[in-house]
């Protein structure tokens, strides 16, 4: 199959792409490099720099590379920089996407895998969560995923549009062999700033709060390595091209989840040393427990995550973040 992925030099899509191309696949990147970086990809692969805010762009980069089918990472993904700047996140996360979608189907009406996220869900007392669960997002953020997962929709049943949905619980982790991983312009996710910290960046670890209903009093995430995410969007995007599963939501999750102070007890271990910790009040807009129903995932598409032991997850990011302590060179 030749792909198009758009935000492909992103964390998640540089690693989708390895996967891709592993699987035999063609790929082809459009990426704006906003946040995403170029040494993330393979020298030789095709690199369009562009932003779906230029429609024609768009439009060109899929009549150039004539892809069948189009996966879609490009984001603007901080929860709390989205409640800060909400006019960037919606022009950005839902404008941007509108003119995807746009192009796809002026062009050619291709499949289109999309990433979402459980943001979508905000608070619920769901667990673990279903993909049918209510939405109720608690960030502009959520909201922008939210509103491109129901465009999306309509473009299926005015135009025919293939599509998937996939709805990220909380991704982490880098490529075993440490030469890509996550590195974002400013850093908020656990394990990353663990491991910032452990390189001597950061002073301590602050805990969000230990006052929650969970058994050591500390937040629930379901940790879901971005290798094996980047394995359920091959096993999405072929599914799609075979004519299965059309206009089908999956949650991407292990279906179980990890304390924060699980997760800092797990780095501890990886690194050798205890990272100073803090109590700090809790964080606004902090769900108890977040934790996927990847049931559907699992029976439809035979998804099968490997990296299920935190010890070994950690052990990745770590390796990463070693190795680069300051990201990728370009
Ligand atoms: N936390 C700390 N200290 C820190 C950073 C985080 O205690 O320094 C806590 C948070 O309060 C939370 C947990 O660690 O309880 C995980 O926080 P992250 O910031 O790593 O991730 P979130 O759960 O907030 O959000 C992530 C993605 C969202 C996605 C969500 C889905 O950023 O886009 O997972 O589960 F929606």
């Amino acid at each position: 199959m030749k792909l198009l992925v758009v935000g492909g030099a992103g964390y998640i899509g540089s690693h989708t792409v390895r996967q891709l191309r592993a699987a035999g696949h063609e790929v082809a990147v459009l990426d704006n490099l906003s946040s995403g970086h170029a040494g993330a990809l393979p020298a030789d692969v095709a690199l369009v720099r562009a932003d779906l805010l230029d429609p024609e762009a768009v439009k060109a980069a899929l009549n150039a590379h004539q892809p069948d089918a189009v996966i879609h990472f490009a984001a603007l993904i901080e929860v709390g920089e989205s409640m800060r700047a909400p006019g960037r996140y919606y022009r950005n996360n839902v404008t941007g996407s509108l003119n995807l979608l746009q192009a796809i189907v002026e062009t050619r009406k291709i499949p289109l895998v999309f990433s979402s996220t459980a943001a979508v869900y905000g608070t619920t007392d769901a667990v673990p969560i279903p993909e049918d669960a209510a939405m109720q997002p608690e960030s502009v953020y959520g909201e922008t995923k939210l509103m491109t997962e129901r465009m999306i929709h309509a473009f299926h049943v005015a135009h025919g549009l293939p599509y998937t949905v996939l709805r990220y619980f909380n991704v982490c982790g880098a490529s075993p062999a440490g030469d890509i991983g996550e590195a974002h312009p400013s850093q908020t996710h656990l394990i990353e700033l663990a491991c910032m910290t452990a390189l001597g960046q950061r002073e301590k670890m602050m805990i969000f709060g230990d006052d929650y209903p969970t058994p050591d009093g500390t937040c629930i995430r379901d940790y879901v390595h971005v290798q094996d995410l980047a394995d359920a969007h091959v096993l999405a995007v072929e599914a799609l091209h075979a004519g299965q599963n059309v206009a089908t939501t999956y949650n991407v999750g292990l279906g179980h989840g990890f304390s924060v102070r699980e997760v800092l007890d797990a780095v501890d271990r990886v690194v050798g040393t205890p990272l100073t910790r803090e109590l700090a009040p809790r964080r606004a807009g902090d769900p108890p427990r977040l934790v996927a129903d990847a049931s559907r995932i699992v029976a439809d598409l035979g998804f099968s995550p490997r990296f299920t032991d935190l010890g070994e997850i950690v052990q990745t990011a770590w390796n990463w973040h070693k190795g680069h302590p300051h990201g990728f060179k370009q």
